[in-house]
C-alpha cells in the first residue's frame, strides 16, 4: 500500500505538471490548475434518479499547466500520452469519433464558449495519478481541471455549481456517458475533512464532516479496467427512468420506502425494471440513513449500510463483477471493517472500506494477498481522507 504524508500526492503531482511544462520547451506556466478524483460512500446509481449522494474527493490528482497562445490554437500535451500533442484551433473544436480522452478537454471548452466566455488559445501540460478506469472519476478531474484553468486564464468568475452541471453536459455530448452529478459536483464542490451531501432533486448540497481520527476510507482498485460508454450504464438509468414513467413519478427519489411493495406492482414494470426500483429506492433509503448514522459517529451501522447497498448492487442493480464481489466479501469480514461496497459506476473499478485506521496496514496486506490468489491481479489499494476540491491559480 502506498502511503504518504497529507498534502504530499497533490503537490508531487502539480510539480510534475509544472517540471513537464517546462521541459516540454514552454516555459513557465501562466496558470496551473488541480482537481482530485472521488470516491462515493454511499448512494449508488441514484443521483440520475433524484437521490442523494455521498461522495468525497481523494488524495488522488490530476494537474494542469497552461499558458495562453496567441494563434487560436490549443496545444495539450499529457506525461501519460504521446509525446506529440493534441492540437486543434478554438474556433472549430469537433469530437474525437474515437473515444480519444481529449473529447473531455474539447467538450468542456465547447461549454464554456456556450456559456460566452472568450477561450484563448493555449499550451497545457496534463499530469495524473488519479487511476483511469479504476471508478475514481479521473474523466470528472480532467474537466474540472480544464474548466477551472481557462477561467482562471481569462478572469471570469463561474459558479462552481454551474461549473460541475457544464463538465456534466461535456461527458454527456462529448464522452457518451449519460451520467450523474455526482462526479463533477464532488470533484469541484467538496471540501477537506467533509463528504459532500448532494441532493440531486434539486441539486442543493451540504457539507458532512468526516474527521474522526480513528476512522478512514480505504479504496481497493480492483484494476478490472470500466468502461461507462459500453452501454450498462446508460441502460441502467433507462430502465430506471421507463420505470419511473411507468409510476407516474418524475423520479424515483418520489417514491417513498413505505410505497415500494405496491410500486413494485405496477403494471408494466419488466423484471429488470422491478430490480432497478427496488435498488433506486432502498439505496436513497440507506443514504440518508448512512448520514445520520456517520454524522453519529455509529461507523457500525454506517458499515451495515455499505454492505447492503453492496448486495443490492450486486442482486438488484447487477452493476458488480466477481472480482469487485470477492472484494467486498473478504474486507467485510476483516477485522477493524466497518463495511464494505463497490463504488461508482461499476462493472470493475474500486471498493471503498469503512475501516478503523488503526486496522488499515492489515486489511489491505489481506485484500491484497487473498485477491491475488484467487484473480492473480494485484490490486491497487491506498487509504484516503476527504480532501479539498478543484483550485486554480496563477501560478
Ligand atoms: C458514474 C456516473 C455518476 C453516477 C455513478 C453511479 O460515476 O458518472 O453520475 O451515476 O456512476 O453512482
Amino acid at each position: 500500500m502506498q502511503s504518504m504524508l497529507e498534502g504530499e500526492q497533490k503537490d508531487i503531482v502539480v510539480q510534475s505538471a509544472i517540471e513537464a511544462f517546462g521541459e516540454a520547451g514552454l516555459g513557465r506556466p501562466e496558470v496551473v490548475a488541480v482537481a482530485p478524483g472521488r470516491v462515493n460512500v454511499i448512494g449508488e446509481h441514484i443521483d440520475y434518479n433524484g437521490g442523494l449522494v455521498l461522495p468525497a474527493a481523494i488524495d488522488r490528482w490530476t494537474a494542469l499547466a497552461v499558458k495562453r497562445r496567441f494563434d487560436g490554437k490549443v496545444a495539450i500535451r499529457s506525461m501519460h500520452g504521446d509525446a506529440d500533442p493534441i492540437e486543434f484551433s478554438v474556433n472549430d473544436i469537433r469530437k474525437s469519433p474515437n473515444r480519444c480522452w481529449s473529447n473531455y478537454p474539447k467538450g468542456v471548452l465547447v461549454g464554456l464558449q456556450a456559456k460566452g466566455v472568450e477561450v484563448p488559445g493555449f499550451d497545457a501540460m496534463l499530469v495524473s495519478n488519479v487511476p483511469v478506469g479504476g471508478g475514481l472519476s479521473s474523466s470528472a478531474a480532467l474537466e474540472a481541471v480544464f474548466g477551472k484553468a481557462v477561467l482562471e486564464l481569462v478572469g471570469v468568475e463561474m459558479d462552481p455549481l454551474d461549473l460541475a452541471r457544464l463538465c456534466q453536459k461535456a461527458e454527456h455530448d462529448f464522452a457518451d456517458v449519460p451520467c450523474g452529478l455526482m462526479d463533477q459536483a464532488a470533484v469541484i464542490l467538496c471540501e477537506e475533512g467533509h463528504l459532500l451531501l448532494l441532493d440531486c432533486q434539486d441539486d442543493t448540497f451540504s457539507q458532512a464532516r468526516f474527521d474522526d481520527p480513528d476512522w478512514g476510507l480505504l479504496i481497493i482498485n480492483s484494476c478490472v479496467s470500466h468502461e461507462l460508454s459500453d452501454g450498462g450504464y446508460a441502460a441502467r438509468r433507462d430502465m430506471c427512468h421507463r420505470a419511473a414513467d411507468l409510476l407516474g413519478v418524475g423520479t424515483l427519489r418520489e417514491v417513498p420506502l413505505a410505497a415500494l411493495p405496491q410500486a413494485l406492482e405496477t403494471p408494466g414494470l419488466s423484471e429488470g425494471m422491478v430490480r432497478c426500483v427496488r435498488h433506486a429506492v432502498t439505496e436513497i433509503d440507506r443514504t440518508l440513513k448512512a448520514v445520520d448514522a456517520l454524522e453519529a459517529r455509529n461507523y457500525s451501522e454506517a458499515g451495515k449500510l455499505l454492505n447492503a447497498s453492496h448486495a443490492s448492487l450486486r442482486d438488484d442493480f447487477k452493476v458488480s463483477c466477481p472480482e469487485l464481489d470477492f472484494i467486498a466479501a473478504t474486507v467485510q469480514n476483516l477485522p477493524g471493517v466497518a463495511g464494505c461496497r463497490m463504488t461508482g459506476g461499476g462493472f470493475g473499478g474500486s471498493a471503498i472500506a469503512l475501516l478503523r485506521r488503526d486496522s488499515t496496514a492489515e486489511v489491505s496486506a489481506r485484500i491484497a494477498e487473498a485477491y491475488k490468489a484467487e484473480f492473480g491481479i494485484e490490486a491497487k489499494i491506498f487509504e484516503t481522507r476527504p480532501m479539498g476540491g478543484a483550485q486554480a491559480w496563477k501560478a
